[in-house]
């Protein structure tokens, strides 16, 4: 069926590289684009478990996909992803170590993970005359101007403060000590990188910096599906501790905020940038969410809340506890006080605008970790029961 873009011109099928393809938001974006138009997704990533369904022979979509197990950093001489970029029509590249627990314990790959990695891909852009769509964060703002006021000063309800634009909000970063600011900081140089390239060698080029996306497949569930010593990002956090029924942990109180977005309306917002150049070339779009706005505390009484309905038992049986972020994180973290997103420019340019609100996506999130694990989960507890 053919389709159209916003301004009516016909959609022709392109040949996208999705370079970390086979994450979270890759393993959604493929979906789609697989599932819902003609064009063709050349993955590459270091694995593939996220997108194992996508990767089924004689599925109807089977010709448009390929994936390619490529570690970027490794591929020095570029061999793999210089041909593979070269035989594309348009680059999105989503490769990163990207979970804050990250940031302040190896800070060196952070940093090159999120800048040094990225530049051949920035060059390959350039010299073969290929689009790219780059994916920083809302990170890169940092903290608001709001955070070094007292709490309770008037200004703080001032929205200039704190609604984060991007054309006009500064990128405030804690100090060099401070090893939380590593990942925002290279996500800050590569945006600079691109911006700096496209004035000298008219890259066409779009940055998209997603507000805390949620939905299934988002990181792992520690000693299930990932390291039991790892800390995945807060809702994969949030849903092992409510399937191990342990209490959630709140750092330092869960005080900060957050604007939570469905996975699926995000990608809505992508499939727009992709198939309308026109009106998405040179730009930087805020993708988010400013009605889900919670404290991290909220998130976990929420969540709390529905769990307990979905699996039909009291609330009361589940508990938060407060920690340090010094204990949960180690030296050196930091956080974003608060993170609500102008999403002027993506509803001008786009007309996107989510709809979804918390309480569905967790409804949707919980549903889905339930099935997914509940059974791994099962057989953990009656091996405890044994021992
Ligand atoms: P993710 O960790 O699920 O996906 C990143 C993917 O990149 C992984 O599959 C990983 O294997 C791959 N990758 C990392 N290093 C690689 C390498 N050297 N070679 C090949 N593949 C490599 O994370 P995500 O949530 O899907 O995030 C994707 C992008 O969006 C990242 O750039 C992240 O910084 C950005 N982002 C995401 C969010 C969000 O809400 N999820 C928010 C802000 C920014
Ligand atoms: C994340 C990551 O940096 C990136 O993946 C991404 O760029 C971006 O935000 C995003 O998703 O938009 P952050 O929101 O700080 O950063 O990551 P989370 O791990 O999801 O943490 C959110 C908040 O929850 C933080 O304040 C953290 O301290 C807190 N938290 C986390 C808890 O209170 N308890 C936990 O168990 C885990």
């Amino acid at each position: 069926m053919e389709r159209f873009n916003l301004d009516g011109e016909k959609i022709k099928p392109l040949t996208i590289c999705l370079i970390g393809g086979g994450g979270f938001i890759g393993s959604h974006l493929c979906e789609k684009l697989l599932y819902k138009t003609q064009h063709t997704a050349i993955i590459i990533d270091i694995s593939s478990t996220k997108i194992k369904h996508l990767l089924r022979p004689y599925s109807c979509w089977f010709g448009r996909v390929q994936f390619h197990e490529i570690n970027v950093k490794r591929d020095t001489l570029h061999r793999h992803l210089e041909p593979l970029i070269a035989a594309s029509d348009l680059v999105i590249n989503l490769a990163a170590i990207c979970t804050p627990a990250n940031y302040n314990t190896r800070p060196l790959d952070t940093i090159k993970s999120n800048s040094v990695d990225a530049i051949p891909v920035v060059e390959f852009c350039i010299k073969y005359k290929k689009r790219l769509i780059h994916f920083s964060s809302c990170e890169v703002y940092g903290k608001t101007i709001g955070s070094f006021l007292p709490k309770d000063h008037a200004l703080q309800n001032v929205s200039e403060l704190y609604l984060l634009k991007e054309y006009d909000s500064p990128c405030i970063f804690g100090s060099i000590d401070k090893q939380r600011w590593t990942y925002a900081c290279a996500k800050q140089m590569i945006e600079r990188l691109i911006y700096a390239q496209s004035a000298l060698h008219s890259l066409e080029f779009t940055i998209v910096r997603p507000f805390n996306w949620i939905g299934p497949r988002m990181d792992f569930i520690r000693g299930i599906d990932g390291p039991r010593e790892a800390v995945p990002r807060v809702l994969a956090c949030f849903t092992g501790n409510l399937l191990r029924g342990k209490p959630l942990k709140l750092v330092d109180g869960g005080q900060s905020q957050r604007s939570f977005c469905y996975i699926k309306e995000a990608i809505e917002a992508v499939l727009l940038i992709i198939e309308n150049p026109a009106r998405a070339n040179g730009k930087i779009f805020n993708v988010g969410n400013p009605e889900n706005d919670v404290t991290i505390k909220q998130l976990a009484e929420l969540m709390i809340e529905v769990y307990a309905d979905v699996t039909k038992q009291p609330a009361s049986k589940f508990t938060t506890i407060d920690v340090s972020s010094n204990n949960f994180y180690g030296p050196g973290y930091d956080d974003s006080d608060k993170r609500i997103p102008d999403m002027t420019i993506i509803n001008r340019e786009l007309g996107w605008k989510p709809a979804m609100r918390l309480r569905t996506i967790l409804k949707l999130c919980l549903d889905h970790a339930i099935n997914e694990y509940k059974s791994a989960i099962k057989n953990e507890c009656d091996s405890l029961l044994e021992f």
